[in-house]
């Protein structure tokens, strides 16, 4: 054997391994901006002033008003392994600020002509430390920090090949500096490209003024559309925004989350808020949201990835299911109303681990639901006219009273803001989906013994996996017997599923329990039979409605969550305002 090129092993310089390291933290200029940006909040500061030229390459200069850096500290600041955030292994367990592991200055440094300017808040003036020289002069600067990046990657030519187009790479910086001003309302942010004022954004303290900076920042569109979330439980507090199913997007661009302040990704959050979108949005299309969750530092670990943008989280399944159960309350509120709506309503508790549901649902009830909708649809009102008014209420119903049906497909009712315009089969079947749910959700379920049992082979883990979830199955109508290591039978399966492919199925629960460590699997493959059931028994286009059975429906809408969509994620009903028709007509109204 002939070994060529066997050179001896020697220690790395600190430039190269800094450089090396700084290849984790500083893949272009947005995360360069992110980091200073993160230094800055966590220096206190509430403005924050970021100038960009050349989309970040020829320039990074991040200005704050925060509490500066003590000029005995100002070349510790630059050093690998410095920082000012924790002193034991102990405080990663509470980390409160966004940085921690002392190392972005440094690899930033590495790569790039830097300039730190400070003035601590005690002292009388700032100073300047220059990477190029290690030179610390006094200056004049107001209390806070400037840091100045020029040339970045200018040692590193390989980074630098990678880089995109200018517009493109100060694209990244502006959705970083987005993020960040989404997750700090009361701070100020300035974001200026070659030197024309992108984004200015005051501090926003107010409801409306979050509001303004989320139309400024994400749209008027989405900012339209928000449903605000407030809940907390066991510590966890979630708030923030989602938006109505109705108002989706074709692609997950607009999702914000923030875990303890913190811009995170994280696959078991995307995850539960996609449940909980479950059955009011149209397949292929992803909701819009900025949620904060407020967790016990000591249940999360952020020291994950330099980026410090993926988290551990200790109980995921209990987040998960919190935020799915927190979402859904959310989405289910029912049509507002002027007094009711502004009651804020309280929160259950999380369901259990979605495969363990608290009760055992059941198709005899469901088919009872179906059977009882029917008859109540046929001992409606006959088809007579009907001249009474209804009673006065208290508050007028918000979806108001049916004037008249619409080619057979809508309804028209009146309400004291307008038009309401209703699609008939589509509210139809939402209503007969929610109670088909609940019926599925409080009773037992219908199952069938099979005449030729299923057979599953599966790998030993996952016969492991599928063992402790046995009871959980078996809640849902499945019952299977081990018969060796690998191999099981399928003796009796849920009514609901007789004609679905029921191995696969067990399959892909194994498969997302190995993944999620929790599946909705079932419970989603029951939910789409009834919401097929639902479909098939909502009253058709073409049929003929009396006043009193559109009337029964609309008192029927109101009550029923999630009503603003049907399964598909269509609308169900529009209101036309009175002001809308005054606009029709080029009438004014006063408001
Ligand atoms: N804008 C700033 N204002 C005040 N102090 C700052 C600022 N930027 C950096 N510092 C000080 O410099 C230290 C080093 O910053 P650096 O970003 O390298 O590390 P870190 O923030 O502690 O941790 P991480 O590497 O996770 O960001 C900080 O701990 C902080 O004390
Ligand atoms: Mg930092």
């Amino acid at each position: 054997m002939q070994y060529q090129n066997t050179p001896s092993i020697q220690l790395l310089t600190p430039v190269i391994t800094n450089q090396i390291a700084a290849g984790e933290v500083v893949e272009r200029p947005s995360s360069v901006v992110k980091e200073l940006l993160e230094n800055s909040l966590d220096a206190q500061a509430d403005i924050l002033e970021i100038d960009i030229e050349q989309g970040g390459v020829g320039l990074i200069r991040v200005r704050d008003n925060g509490c500066g850096i003590r000029h005995t500290d100002l070349s510790l600041a630059l050093s690998r392994h410095a920082t000012s955030k924790i002193t034991s292994i102990d405080d990663l367990e509470r980390i409160t600020s966004l940085g921690f592991r002392g190392e972005a200055l440094a690899s930033v440094a590495s790569v790039s002509r830097l300039v730190l300017n400070s003035r601590f808040f005690e002292a009388e003036h700032g100073y300047s430390l220059r990477n190029d020289d290690n030179s610390v002069q006094p200056i004049a600067h107001p209390i806070g920090t400037t840091v100045e990046i020029r040339d970045l990657f200018y040692n590193v030519p390989a980074r630098r090949k990678f880089l995109r187009t200018e517009k493109t790479e100060f694209g990244y910086v502006q959705e970083t500096v987005k993020r960040l001003a989404l997750s700090r309302f009361t701070v100020g942010f300035k974001l200026a490209h070659n030197h024309k004022v992108l984004i200015a954004l005051k501090p926003a303290l107010s409801s409306s003024q979050q509001l303004q900076r989320i139309a400024t920042l994400c749209g008027t569109e989405m900012a339209e559309h928000l449903l605000s979330v407030e809940t907390e439980i066991a510590g966890m507090q979630l708030s923030g925004w989602v938006t109505r199913p109705i108002h989706s997007r074709s692609q997950n661009d607009l999702q914000y989350f923030f875990l303890n302040g913190r811009v995170i990704r994280d696959k078991v959050i995307t995850h539960a808020v996609r449940e909980a979108y479950h059955d009011v949005l149209q397949t292929g299309r992803h909701p819009c949201f900025i949620l904060y969750l407020h967790i016990d530092p000591a249940e999360v670990d952020v020291n994950v990835h330099p980026s410090k943008s993926e988290v551990r989280f200790a109980q995921s399944n209990w987040v998960h299911d919190f935020l799915t159960q927190s979402l859904k309350d959310v989405l289910a509120r029912p049509v507002p109303t002027p007094a009711p709506f502004s009651s804020r309503p309280t929160l259950p508790p999380p369901s259990p681990p979605p495969i363990r549901p608290p009760a055992r649902p059941a198709p005899q009830q469901v088919q009872e639901t179906l059977t009882t909708y029917q008859v109540l649809k046929a001992t409606l009102p006959p088809k007579t006219t009907v001249t009474e008014a209804p009673p006065p209420p208290l508050t007028p119903p918000p979806l108001g009273y049916a004037i008249a049906q619409i080619q057979q497909l809508y309804i028209l009712a009146q309400n004291t803001e307008g038009l309401v315009v209703v699609d008939m089969h589509a509210a139809h079947e939402r209503i007969l989906y929610e109670r088909l749910k609940t019926a599925l959700f409080n009773h037992n379920l219908a199952v069938q013994t099979l005449l030729l049992p299923i057979q599953l082979t599966i790998s030993e883990t996952e016969a492991e996996i599928l063992i402790d979830t046995l009871p959980a199955l078996q809640q849902f109508g499945f019952t299977l017997i081990p018969h060796s290591a690998t191999e099981f039978t399928i003796q009796q399966i849920p009514t609901l599923l007789a004609d679905q492919a029921c191995a696969q199925l067990i399959k892909d629960v194994i498969a997302d329990l190995r993944r999620w460590e929790s599946s909705q699997r079932v419970q989603e493959r029951l939910l789409a039979s009834l919401a097929s059931q639902a479909c098939h028994q909502a009253i058709r286009a073409g049929k003929t409605l009396t006043i009193a059975e559109m009337n029964q429906l609309l008192r029927d809408l109101e009550h029923t969550p999630r009503s603003e969509q049907c399964n598909h994620g269509r609308p169900t009903w529009v209101q036309w305002q009175l002001k809308d028709i005054a606009g029709w007509f080029s009438r004014h109204i006063s408001p």
